[in-house]
């Protein structure tokens, strides 16, 4: 391997940027060419690439978003598009892919290994957590201290007027970021995809709260719940069956996925951007990195895409027992 490409694919997430650090300069200390890529696999397709070296990622450590941007690429989903990028990355003498971002991102890094065999490593980067074989994807973190810091802001005006508030985080199909962050901001309820709790035992649940003096309440909601109504159904309902609440629905949206990030995202990026590159040094492909029990693994990219990671559901009795 001479030449590392490296680029960041999907939504993006507070610490890509300190991984692109740590790939350009791990690539630098071993004393090899790094190019960064923009705009994901659209500027793989579109020949969008600029040299690195180790002083072109200076002072980005502490910045949320990419400076490589991001993209979800439809053209890199055809064969012609993945034929293109091959192409260009054939004519820059570029050997190997770093691939920063979630399942999307590395299902088509899978892809394009199949067809062309080319070296791709993925470093899992996604504030939604929701990838197998690692504890912490780069930006949940930090968007578990926004929407907590948040929360805390709507909690104050909640209790001045005695209200309900639904309030609605990111995570895709996984409640990581609302499980996680719901018991961060002391919620009274979190619903999560991967548990429904039924619409009755919400209602009981709210009930109970009310009769047990509470004269606020916080639910944190999941974007993907299933529990069968968006957060407005919810709203209408709640008001229905307990007039005595009065609610509000506050979606936090991509504010989630900005800002600085944690002093955690920011290591946990530095080692996963050093072991991507050491990786391909060693002659490895196909693998994500990521971090289990505070140790830097590699887990087969296939497994990374097909696995499905898993809450840990002692978080949930944990929460029932600690917003009674
Ligand atoms: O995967 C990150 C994420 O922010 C999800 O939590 C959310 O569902 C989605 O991306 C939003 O995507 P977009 O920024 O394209 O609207």
């Amino acid at each position: 391997i001479k030449k590392i490409g490296v680029l960041t694919s999907g939504g993006d997430s507070p610490g890509m940027n300190a991984a692109i650090r740590a790939v350009v300069r791990a690539s630098a200390f071993h004393n090899i060419e790094c190019i960064g890529i923009y705009r994901g696999y659209q500027g793989m397709i579109e020949g969008d690439f600029k040299e690195m070296n180790a002083r072109s990622v200076n002072n980005i450590i502490n910045k949320g978003g990419t400076i490589l941007k991001s993209a979800r690429s439809k053209d890199f989903m055809t064969k012609e598009g993945r034929k293109q990028a091959h192409k260009n990355l054939l004519e820059n003498n570029i050997d190997a892919l770093v691939v920063i971002g979630g399942n999307g991102s590395f299902t088509g890094g899978l892809i394009f290994n199949e067809e062309y065999d080319f070296p791709v490593i993925g470093i899992p980067g996604t504030i939604d957590n929701d990838i197998y074989g690692t504890s912490f994807t780069l930006g949940y973190d930090t968007a578990l201290n926004t929407v907590v810091e948040v929360i805390d802001k709507i909690r104050d005006t909640a209790s001045s007027h005695n209200r309900l508030f639904f309030v609605e985080v990111m995570g895709r199909d996984a409640g990581h970021i609302a499980l996680n962050a719901g018991i961060g901001a002391g919620a009274e309820e979190i619903l999560i995809p991967e548990e429904d709790m039924g619409l009755d035992r919400l209602l009981d649940s709210l009930r109970k709260s009310k009769a047990s003096g509470k004269s606020s309440s916080i639910v944190v909601i999941a974007e993907g719940d299933k529990i069968g109504k968006n957060v407005f159904e919810l709203k209408d309902y709640v008001e229905e069956n307990l007039p005595e609440y009065d609610v509000r629905v506050s979606i936090l949206g991509h504010m989630q996925r900005g800002g600085t990030p944690s002093c955690f995202d920011r290591v946990l990026a530095s080692r996963l951007g050093v072991k991507a590159v050491e990786t391909l040094l060693e002659g490895k492909s196909n693998y994500m990195v990521g971090l289990l029990k505070d140790e830097i693994v590699l887990t087969p990219l296939e497994q990374a895409v097909k696995g499905k990671s898993q809450i840990e559901k002692e978080l949930i009795r944990v929460s029932d027992i600690v917003s009674i």
